[in-house]
């Protein structure tokens, strides 16, 4: 059993070279790491991908690099495109003639955010943004190369490594006295390294039985709101860190209006997890447990 990595080095990757490395030998790549240096990570050559796959002839290729930056992505279309659609199609297409398994990432951002329920995998997609759109065509793609695949749709992910937004608000509040956060967007942020022990369970289970393949759900339990989050952020570190010189009093709940920004966001980012616990047999814990970890781990 081998394992291909890429994007090792963000927040979901990073946490994959952990849980993935007991499943069997892995090889992680970045966008810099080239054929010479065992394998092509980077998604905008798709003849170095190709390439990559044939070669290394993986039991499993995972693929946690993304154009990420939803608001760029806007001014950016093509090269959004180009990673979060063209790419991952290209690492489908190499998998199905290899007979490994893909496993993918992709978002709450499909979705036009209506309503109040929790979306199922079978909601019908609507994306407001150009990243939603390509994650949204990537999926496609996926599908239409007839791969074995496995996709995780999450939501509001954050990691102690890199930046986010609890580690944005614990700076502003130390700055500010006063901070004013949207409270009309509802979803659950949910832990990188939630989605890569999800992930290396799911992967085992699969290569054990096929009928588990297919698009999943996957975030933490519970809901809030970004002021919500950042009110337990706030709270959590006052807990973790009296020491720490946090000034700010108050996190004025604002509407999304408020926050004019390029992309259009869901409001309604809830993600119905039954299929993934079902089907694996999971819990997933509330969001605040991997929040409150991820601050001590960071404070
Ligand atoms: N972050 C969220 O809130 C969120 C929410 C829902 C779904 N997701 C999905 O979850 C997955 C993982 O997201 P994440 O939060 O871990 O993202 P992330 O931290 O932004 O990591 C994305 C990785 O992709 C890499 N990358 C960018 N361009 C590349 C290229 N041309 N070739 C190879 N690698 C490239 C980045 O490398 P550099 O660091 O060198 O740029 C980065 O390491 C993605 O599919 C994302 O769409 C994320």
């Amino acid at each position: 059993m081998s394992c291909l990595l890429l994007g090792k080095n963000g927040q979901v990757g990073w946490e994959l070279q952990r849980s993935l490395a007991s499943l069997g030998e892995l090889v992680a790549l970045d966008r810099h790491s080239t054929l010479a240096d065992g394998g092509c990570g980077d998604l905008n050559n798709l003849d170095g991908l190709r390439e990559t796959v044939a070669r290394l002839r993986p039991t499993v290729i995972v693929n946690a690099a993304a154009y990420t930056a939803v608001d760029k992505a806007e001014s950016e279309p093509d090269q959004a495109y180009a990673l979060n659609a063209l790419a991952p199609g290209v690492l489908a297409e190499a998998a199905q003639a290899l007979g490994a398994l893909l496993v993918h990432y992709s978002t709450d951002y499909v979705f036009d955010g209506s309503g109040t329920a929790p979306w199922n995998e079978g909601a019908a997609t609507a994306p407001l943004s150009v990243y939603g759109q390509t994650k949204l065509e990537g999926e496609q793609m996926i599908a239409a190369a007839g791969a074995r695949h496995l996709i995780f749709r999450t939501s509001w992910v954050y990691a102690a490594r890199g930046s986010n937004f609890a580690k944005t608000m614990l700076r502003l509040a130390q700055e500010r006295d006063h901070l004013t956060v949207i409270d009309d967007q509802f979803g659950a942020p949910t832990g990188a390294e939630l989605i890569a022990d999800v992930t290396a369970h799911a992967i085992r289970q699969t290569l054990r039985d096929e009928a588990c393949c297919g698009t999943y759900h996957l975030a933490a339990s519970g809901e809030t709101t970004w002021n919500g989050y950042a009110r337990f952020v706030l709270e959590t570190a006052r807990t973790l860190q009296p020491d720490l010189a946090i000034q700010a009093r108050e996190v004025a709940p604002v509407p999304t209006s408020a926050f004019p920004t390029p992309a259009r966001r869901p409001l309604n980012s809830r993600l119905d997890t039954t299929h993934l616990r079902e089907n694996f047999g999971l819990n997933l814990p509330m969001w605040q447990h991997g929040v409150r970890r991820m601050l001590a781990e960071i404070l």
